[in-house]
């Protein structure tokens, strides 16, 4: 009997959280519906993630009462070709969201199994390329228990306070880090699924208002005293949020760059 190991995709369950409102973007529909240059932003992210990870298990958090979104999940998971985006019978089950991030992420692990690692990845970072999602694979194969992608940041943040003078209605500065010292993170964040699954085990018992404070799976990590380590993220993993980045990820794929 052979006792060579599966490869990283085989041991790797993804999560893509897409059951969120859009309300940024302001369509009338979940996010993960709109269409980027025709094509649904969550069967974009289904199929980005499944030319990444071939064998893979896929677990999509859709909205509970959106049926064209589960509808989408069960063409995928049949394995009928809905369309090039979406390759032949996946692994791939849909379960319901919840009404915070978190709450959907938790959702999703629910349903990953026994896979050795977990991929939480955003539907609305429907344009991520596979050397990111291999990076994180790496990463984790390699023996980290998180891994986060990265990329330095280009603007000069700054921390705020309440204003110091009522008359002036504005914040003010409280400090400048060092840009240097800074990185935006993007998704697949990866983790080995015990110790993610320990983390949302302690976020269940916080009241909601902690809980939706929680807008990144690496940040649990770290409350846990883990190390979370960084690979290079990609500017086409960008998270679509306003029509603006709708504007430039359709771009995107007008020139060809989303894939490559
Ligand atoms: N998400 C989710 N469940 C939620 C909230 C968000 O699965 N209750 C998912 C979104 O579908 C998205 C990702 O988490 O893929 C990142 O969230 P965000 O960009 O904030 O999406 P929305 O919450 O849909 O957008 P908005 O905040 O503008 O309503
Ligand atoms: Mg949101």
């Amino acid at each position: 009997m052979s006792t060579d190991l599966p490869p990283p995709a085989a041991r790797t369950a993804v999560v893509i959280v897409a059951a969120g409102s859009g309300t940024r973007l302001g369509r009338n529909m979940p996010k993960a519906a709109v269409p980027v240059a025709g094509v649904a932003m969550l069967e974009r992210a289904i199929g980005s993630v499944a030319d990444a990870l071939p064998g893979a298990r896929i677990v999509a958090v859709v909205p509970a009462g959106h049926p064209g979104l589960w509808q989408l999940c069960r063409t995928a998971a049949a394995g009928t070709r809905h369309d090039d985006c979406v390759t032949a019978g996946l692994d791939l089950v849909a379960v319901a969201g919840g009404a915070t991030r978190n709450d959907s992420v938790r959702a999703g692990l629910d349903a990953v199994g026994d896979a050795e690692h977990v991929l939480v990845h955003d539907a609305a970072r429907c344009l991520t390329p596979p050397a990111v999602f291999a990076a994180v694979v790496d990463a984790l194969a390699a023996g980290a228990r998180a891994v986060v992608p990265a990329l330095p940041v280009v603007d000069t943040i700054k921390t705020v306070r309440a204003a110091p003078d009522p008359a002036i209605a504005a914040e003010a500065v409280d400090s400048t880090p060092a840009r240097s010292g800074l990185r935006a993170v993007q998704t697949p964040q990866g983790f080995r699924r015990a110790v993610l699954v320990a983390a949302q085990r302690q976020v269940a018992a916080w009241p909601a208002e902690r809980a939706e404070a929680v807008t990144d799976d690496a940040l649990l990590m770290e409350m846990l005293g883990e190390d979370v380590y960084l690979v290079p993220g990609d500017e086409r993993a960008l998270k679509i949020t306003t029509e603006l980045d709708l504007m430039l990820a359709e771009a995107l794929i007008a020139a060809g760059e989303e894939h490559s």
